[in-house]
């Protein structure tokens, strides 16, 4: 398997993280791989907001875990038994699961596609931080995180235009215990339609 595939199957969703900060060098790889992510119609709309604050990092991840109004997994329908999330952990008390890093997507609010573009460049961060041992987790309810007072403080801080909604976090930081296995996919022929 080459590099690229390795990086693709190998990657994992990290909820745990060890205190140590995340090499520099590393997260300027991992912000370029980002700027390096398709988006729409080479606009290059989204704006990258790097937090190493670790007191600014506890307090965005609490607004964000009281954001996640879901369900609370049962025995049968684990969201990640190896790295449990705030769905399957009620005890865990930040949605960014104390990551030293926490990088913030930000796209405009008038154009339809700064969404996909926001994800799909989390992405590319989410596989170049595996390739470097470096875990991560996409993580959803920014717009929520980032519409409260202390979103908007820190937005007014550091001068993140009204124009732009944030859009997804991605926590980064070394994985406490390696990464796990994947989990197991759903049968193939559930989930692939192929045409000719
Ligand atoms: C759109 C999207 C939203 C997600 N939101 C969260 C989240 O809010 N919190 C979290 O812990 N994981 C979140 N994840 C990570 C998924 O739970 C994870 O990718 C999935 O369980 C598969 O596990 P894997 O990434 O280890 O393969 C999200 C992933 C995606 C693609």
């Amino acid at each position: 398997m080459n590099d690229t595939l390795e990086s693709i199957f190998g990657r994992r969703s990290i909820r745990k993280f060890t205190e140590q900060p995340v090499d520099e060098k590393s997260l300027d790889t991992i912000i370029e791989a980002g700027l390096y992510a398709p988006n729409a119609g080479n606009r290059q709309t989204t704006v990258v907001l790097v937090s190493k604050n670790r007191e600014i990092n506890e307090e965005l991840g609490k607004i964000n875990k009281n954001a996640f109004k879901g369900r609370i997994s049962t025995a049968n329908s684990f969201v990640s038994r190896d790295s449990p999330s705030i769905a399957d952990d009620p005890a865990l008390k930040s949605g960014f699961y104390g990551a030293p890093v926490v990088i913030t997507l930000f796209g405009p609010n008038d154009f339809i596609y700064s969404t996909p573009d926001c994800w799909v460049m989390a992405q590319n961060m989410a596989l170049a931080a595996y390739s470097m041992g470096i875990g991560s987790c996409l993580v959803a309810r920014a717009e929520d995180t980032f519409d409260t007072d202390a979103g908007r403080k820190i937005r007014n801080e550091m001068g993140i235009s009204p124009d732009l909604v944030a859009r997804v976090h991605i926590a980064l930081g070394y994985p406490e215990s390696g990464f796990p296995e994947a989990k197991e996919r759903k049968r193939k022929d559930e989930r692939i339609l192929t045409i000719g």
